[in-house]
Formats: C-alpha cells, structure tokens, sequence
C-alpha cells in the first residue's frame, strides 16, 4: 500500500484509485503508453496554484519565473497569464521568455559570463540586465543596454548544498559590496538607468534566515549608496531558492510563509535604514514548478543482489542529474501497483555507463517487475533542463495535463536528431 506522505509530495491534482496513479485526472499508464517513458508530466493546476499562492502572499512584488528550473514556452506562457515575468539566464531562455509574450519590463537578464550578443539581444528586447561584474558595465553600455541592476554578493552562507550556494564570500556570482559600489558609480556615470540591486542567496532554502541577514547588509549597502551618491535602489531583486520537498523526510516550506517573510525581511531592512520603500522583485524556479513535474520510467530488469536490489529504469542521470551533482534525494511510486503492500527496499539505478547514476538509494516498493512503471515525483525542476544526451540518450518529451487531458509541451527526442547533430564523411572510400 502506497505511503500517504509520499503521495502529498506528487502534484495537487494527483490520486489513486485502484492501484493506479493518475495526474491532472490522466492516468500515469495512459500517459506512459500515449507519450512513452521517460517522460516528465507537468499538472497544470499545481503551477498556476504556486504562482497564485505568491502573488496572494506578496501582492506588492512582481514575481519572475526563474526559467533555468525548466525552460518551457507553455510553462513560461502559463506563468505569464498568472502575471509572472521571466529570469533568463542565457540567450536561449531570452528567446523562450520572448517567445512565451512576456513583457520586456517583466523580463531579467542574468549570467555571470555573459557575452556580447546576449547584452546585445537583452537591449533590443528592452529587458533589465543583471550586472554580475565590473567589465561588464562598460559592454552593456556599449550595446545600447538601458536598464541594469547590480548584483551584490555579501558573504552569507546559505544552509544548503554548497554547489547550490551563490552568496558567499568568493562565489564566482555577483560583487562583493566595494566592487558593486563602483559598478553603481560607473553604470551611472554611463548614463544607463541603474534601477536597483539583486541578491540570490542559494537555493534549496527551508527557511528566510539567510536571506534575512543578506537582506540586512544589502540595506546597508544601499544606504552607503544613497549617502555616497545620493542614489538609492527603486529595485530589489531578493532572487529566489524558496525550498521545496523531495522526500518526506525534508521539511515541508509553505511557499506563501517564506515569500512573505522574505518580503517583510526587505520592508523590515530598509524602513530601520530609512530608505524608501522598493519596488520588490522575487524570483523562485524549483517553487514554482519542482511539485507539479512528475517523471515517469518504466523498470527494465530487477537485480537481487545480498546486499541492494537494483531496479533499473529506461532513464537517469541524463534526464535527472541531480542526485549526481548533489546528493538530491527522491522517492518513487509504483504507478500502477500502488496498492500493493510495499514489501521490498530497493535502489533505484539509471541506464547510463556510470555507477554513480543512481536516481534513488532506497526506497520501499511493492516487489519490482520489469514493465512496472515507477513514478518520480518533484522532478520539474532542473531535471530536464540540466538534461543531456549522454550515452546517445535522445532525451524524454514533457506533457502538461489538466482536466483529462495531456498535452506535448516539448517533444521527445529521436535518434535522427542526435544523429543531425554530426558531421562526417565516408572517408574510407576517398581515393588514396
Ligand atoms: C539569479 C538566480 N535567481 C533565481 C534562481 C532560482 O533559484 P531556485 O530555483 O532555487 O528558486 C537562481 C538559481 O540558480 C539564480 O541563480
């Protein structure tokens, strides 16, 4: 029998009835057996229910999708209807955010290396550029970039993972405190609009306590600003890294909670500093699209070993490399047997020519067959964005389903595709 706790972790719209897993009121093994697997199923209604659940709790800031959790035009166009922006961060995820309709004054420009066509197509889309370093002023200003914020780094240690910490002291992103002063200075002095600061502190955040402190010292800096150059911020972008809950284990973080105490840490800062209120900007990826992404395998054999049973799946760590790159832990479901009492501990391997690609170290399942299907959930973040072709994989389609209905939102790979990809002749048969 599946485990209650591990079904609040899949979408809002999921259930099981006899045994069967079903998202969006579409059945896990109709989606397989229609889309294929892997494939990651997207629930409409857990979307918009998280972008509207911080709009509600923080009315006053605009929230901007960070697209980089899973870089989607229906997503992004979703997100827009629910009056969220975008975060790019490269000129693939600028043109997604363009094609998706979002408003140029909706959309920021991030990247700690950008290159010149991207501050070029950042300026004529009319989107806000994230200055990230001090070289860069003079490029933005160079390509006709009108509107920038500086990105500050103020030495907080986030209490996350540390490939997942962004603000500390020597992180490649952002500037430290005396550096973005200077950048402030010449952007000015460039004549380019310098609406404000951005922080990101790190991501996979229970809680606001490092974003409080960073958004205490960021107060400081701007007051230095103000004192110093009589400019003060209009903008603040607190990023985003608002948490969200993989395995039951993991603390469960109210995305509403957070992103309210995350505003009021802002309000609480700059009244203390006498500065004037700021137009607030967030800008959550895992939040607002980790829960409603499910990703569906099916097990292709079942290896009963003295100490592990391996069960191997038809994806891994080329559709979800996370549990590779930081240890991100994840539960799964016997989609179609979820009934079925859960008898057996078992590891959860990917297909690829690595033995670190292990999606799941353990987990309790109904005794594994090969054809089960096995469903992941809190996978529509950062799983098919940091996807790729290893192995010659062609990497998995992602629906969206609502109502009864699923829909492609980005197709499935083929092996013609990876083969269009290469160049080569028959040299074998050039004349010696
Ligand atoms: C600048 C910036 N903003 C927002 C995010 C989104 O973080 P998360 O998906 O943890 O909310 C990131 C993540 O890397 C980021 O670098």
């Amino acid at each position: 029998m599946f485990d209650p706790d591990v079904l609040g972790l899949f979408p809002d719209s999921s259930g099981i009835e006899d045994g069967q897993l079903s998202i969006g009121g579409v059945p896990a093994r109709a989606l397989a057996a229609e889309h294929g697997t892997p494939l990651v199923a997207y629930c409409e209604q857990t979307l918009r229910a998280r972008a509207r659940e911080i709009r509600e709790a923080v009315p006053e800031a605009l929230v901007v999708y960070a697209s980089k959790a899973f870089p989607n035009i229906a997503i992004l166009r979703l997100f827009a209807e629910e009056g969220l922006g975008a975060d790019v961060a490269s000129l693939g995820e600028l043109a997604f955010a363009r094609a998706a309709g979002i408003g140029s004054e909706r959309v920021f420009v991030h990247g700690n290396a950008k290159s010149d066509e991207e501050l070029r197509a950042a300026a004529e889309a009319g989107a806000t550029v994230v200055l990230d370093a001090e070289d860069e002023t003079e490029r933005a200003a160079s390509v006709g970039v009108a509107r920038v914020l500086v990105r500050v780094t103020l030495g907080v240690e986030a209490d996350t993972h540390e490939a997942i910490q962004t603000g500390h002291h020597g992180s490649k992103f952002g500037l430290p405190p005396a550096a973005a002063f200077r950048a402030v200075e010449r952007a000015r002095s460039l004549g380019l609009d310098v609406a404000g600061v951005h922080v990101h502190v790190g991501s996979q955040l229970a809680d606001t306590a490092a974003h409080d402190e960073t958004v205490e010292l960021l107060a400081s800096f701007a007051t230095l600003c103000r004192d110093e150059l009589g400019w003060e911020p209009a903008v603040v972008n607190v990023g985003g890294g608002f948490a969200v809950r993989h395995v039951p284990e993991e603390p469960e973080v109210r995305l509403g909670t957070v992103t309210r105490l995350a505003a009021d840490g802002v309000l609480r800062a700059w009244r203390a500093n006498d500065l004037r209120e700021p137009q607030l900007v967030l800008e959550p990826g895992r939040a607002l699209v980790g829960q409603a992404g499910v990703t569906l395998y099916r097990i292709r054999s079942v290896k009963r070993l003295d100490d592990v049973t391996w069960v191997a799946v038809d994806g891994g760590m080329s559709d979800n490399p996370r549990p590779g790159l930081y240890g991100a832990r994840y539960t799964a479901l016997s989609a179609a047997r979820a009934d079925e009492p859960a008898s057996e501990t078992v590891s959860v391997a990917g297909l690829h020519c690595e033995s670190g690609d292990v999606l799941i170290d353990d987990v309790l399942l109904p005794s594994p067959r090969p054809g089960d299907l096995l469903a992941i959930p809190v996978t529509g973040a950062y799983t098919l964005a940091m996807s790729s072709n290893y192995n010659a994989t062609a990497r998995p389609a992602a629906v969206l389903v609502a109502g009864g209905d699923a829909r492609v939102i980005r197709r499935r790979e083929t092996i013609d595709d990876l083969l269009a990809f290469e160049s080569y002749s028959n040299r074998s048969e050039t004349p010696m």
